[in-house]
């Protein structure tokens, strides 16, 4: 999207722009990300895929508002994060960021429902708008049968189902998924990738979803491929028959690239 206007950028629900991050180990810093620049529309599925070590978690951790970039900037919906205090920042990802982890996350004292509603619960929010949500997430993500258990009664795939109910609760302009799949079976893992999928296209979430796997970046609609902290190219998924195509094309990025850096050094 990088032929956008400043204009149409500023209405994109997450633009990250020049994102550099350092951490310091001791006495030396490594540098999780290198000027990564990223602009994902309206409605979008959008994947990142990179090795380990790449900076995929880096990279949603900054474009939530986790952490704050050394340089570079984060603009969701037009808000630049740096811009928000911390008070002001929180408000704001509770209602405009939805997010997904691996690990679910989940409270185990909690219920299903109660996990689901309690972003918009600390928010003050407990009105008839949020009630109607939470039913229609419920039966839209198939477990309205499991709303009363508690975390350790559901299935990894159940469990799952709960936390992107929980990300999708305050209704957020995008929703940030690392590796949601990466604790499940391969089966449950598909199922979910769909759910994702369909959500996006019925409800025109945005949707970034940080993947190793060929197989759950083939789900979305464009593929972001992060190396060494850069975003090394981005391409859709249309062209490609299967996650085995795919796979073929991430492979053949990142082999030319190593063999770029070769020539170079
Ligand atoms: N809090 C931290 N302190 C120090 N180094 C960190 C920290 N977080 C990340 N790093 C380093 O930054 C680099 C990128 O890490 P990141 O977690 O973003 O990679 P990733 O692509 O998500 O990897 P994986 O696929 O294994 O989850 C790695 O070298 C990592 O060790
Ligand atoms: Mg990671």
């Amino acid at each position: 999207m990088s032929e956008a206007t400043e204009t149409e950028r500023s209405a994109l629900p997450l633009v990250a722009e020049g994102l550099t991050k350092r951490f310091r180990q001791g006495t030396s810093t490594v540098e999780a990300l290198k000027g990564a620049s990223l602009a994902v529309g309206p409605g979008e599925f959008l994947a990142v895929m990179g090795a380990s070590g790449s900076g995929k978690s880096t990279l949603l951790h900054l474009m939530a508002g986790l952490a704050p970039p050394d340089e570079g900037s984060v603009t969701i919906r037009g808000t630049d994060l740096s811009a928000l205090s911390d008070r002001a920042l929180t408000l704001f990802r509770r209602r405009n960021i939805g997010l997904v982890f691996q690990a679910f996350n989940l409270i185990p004292a909690l219920t299903a429902e109660e996990n689901i509603t309690l972003p918009v619960v600390a928010d003050g929010r407990d009105d008839s708008e949020v009630a109607d949500r939470l039913e229609s997430l419920l039966a839209r993500l198939g477990i309205a049968g499991r709303r009363r258990h508690r975390p350790d009664a559901l299935s990894g795939g159940e469990q799952q189902r709960v936390a992107i109910a929980r990300a999708l609760i305050a209704d957020p302009a995008v929703v940030l998924a690392d590796e949601p799949t990466g604790s499940l079976d391969s089966a449950t893992g598909q199922e979910i990738c769909r759910l994702l999928q369909e959500l996006c296209n019925e409800q025109r979430r945005t949707i970034v979803v940080v993947t190793h796997e060929p197989t759950v970046a083939a789900w979305a609609g464009r593929v972001a491929v992060v190396k060494d902290g850069r975003i090394l190219s981005e391409f859709a998924t249309s062209g490609f028959r299967d996650s085995h195509a795919l796979a073929a094309h991430y492979q053949d990025i990142v082999s030319v690239s190593a063999a770029a850096e070769g020539v170079a050094s």
